[in-house]
């Protein structure tokens, strides 16, 4: 029996669900029951009836999963790929800021721990992040750990808030002149960016949005070729969705932690049950307001 054949075989035996992001292997891809952005995965994350949740991504994704439906085991092939933003901005970093600003409202992004979710007010990922910061009550903003997505939403919906200094390696490395230079070699090429690259970037851009908000723009366009400004793992979704499209990636769109998960590793997660995630009882109930109130701006 193949890897692939002995996964499906696991998953019926286990009752289990793979999820996968969309910039996962292709070969991991293919094997998961669903795959999407990180706000479709974690609303996918919540309705799941089975027992057990595989999450094919980095840690933060399977940490959500966890805390929005905590009666599942949730395990994670490569616990070790982790997003290097999630690691930019602390809890103990957010009790520095309540202390000195007790009302402050502070919108995190998804891509951080449970444990800095579990000191925030709401939680949004680059789909839904205009409509959550457009949700926000009256008073001073400060929006973490993404300083390009936090720039992007606050010129996109007119909303000034104090941002922090995060950001993430892979889209920061694209620049403007790396746009420029794709511009001239595909000058018919519709170009899309995702909300996590630097605002003078974004701003050449056609379209901004999240991985499968891209997905849906490829699909709907009537443009026949792309300059795809984010991880090049989308390009497998984005080939298949739109067969007769091109789609150009910069050379350097590659997210390592996303690529650390194989079949391999799926296959021993499903014969193991692990390794599983798990989060401190308090953190989890903390983290959870946060995340619900995410999910719930669709
Ligand atoms: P999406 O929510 O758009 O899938 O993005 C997640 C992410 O980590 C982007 O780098
Ligand atoms: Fe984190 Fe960037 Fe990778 Fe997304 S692409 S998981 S933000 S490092």
């Amino acid at each position: 029996m193949s890897v692939k054949e002995r996964i499906e075989r696991l998953k019926k035996d286990k009752g289990a669900t793979i999820l996968a992001h969309n910039y996962c292997s292709e070969e991991v891809q293919d094997v998961a029951d669903f795959v999407g952005d990180s706000l479709a995965l974690a609303i996918k994350a919540k309705e799941i009836e089975e027992p057990m949740i595989v999450f094919c991504g980095v840690t933060f994704m399977a940490e959500s999963a966890k805390i929005l439906n905590p009666g599942k085991k949730v395990v994670m092939p490569e616990p070790d790929a982790v997003c290097p933003m999630a690691n930019m901005c602390t809890s103990s970093q957010l009790d520095e800021v309540r202390e000195k600003d007790p009302d402050a409202v502070i919108i995190g992004y998804v891509n951080t721990s449970a444990d800095a979710k579990s000191r925030m007010d709401i939680c949004c990922t680059s789909a839904n992040s205009v409509k959550v910061v457009m949700s926000a009550e009256e008073g001073n903003v400060l929006f973490v750990p993404d300083r390009n997505l936090g720039s992007n939403v606050s010129e996109s919906c007119g909303r000034a808030m104090d941002l922090w200094e995060g950001f993430c390696p892979t889209h920061q490395a694209f620049t403007r002149q790396m746009v420029e230079d794709m511009k001239a070699r595909y000058p018919e090429a519709t170009v899309m960016a995702h909300p996590e690259c630097r605002p003078e970037v974004a701003r050449m851009a056609d379209m901004v949005g999240s991985t499968s908000q891209m997905l849906q723009f490829a699909k709907d366009s009537d443009a026949q070729e792309f300059i795809v400004l984010t991880e090049m793992g989308l390009g497998h979704r984005l080939r298949r969705d739109s067969p007769a499209k091109v789609f150009h990636f910069p050379h350097v769109a590659i997210c390592p932690p996303m690529k650390m998960t194989d079949l391999r590793s799926v296959l021993r997660a499903l014969e193991e049950e692990g390794p599983e995630v798990v989060i401190d009882a308090d953190v989890m109930d903390a983290a959870r307001r946060p995340l619900e109130r995410m999910v719930a701006i669709r």
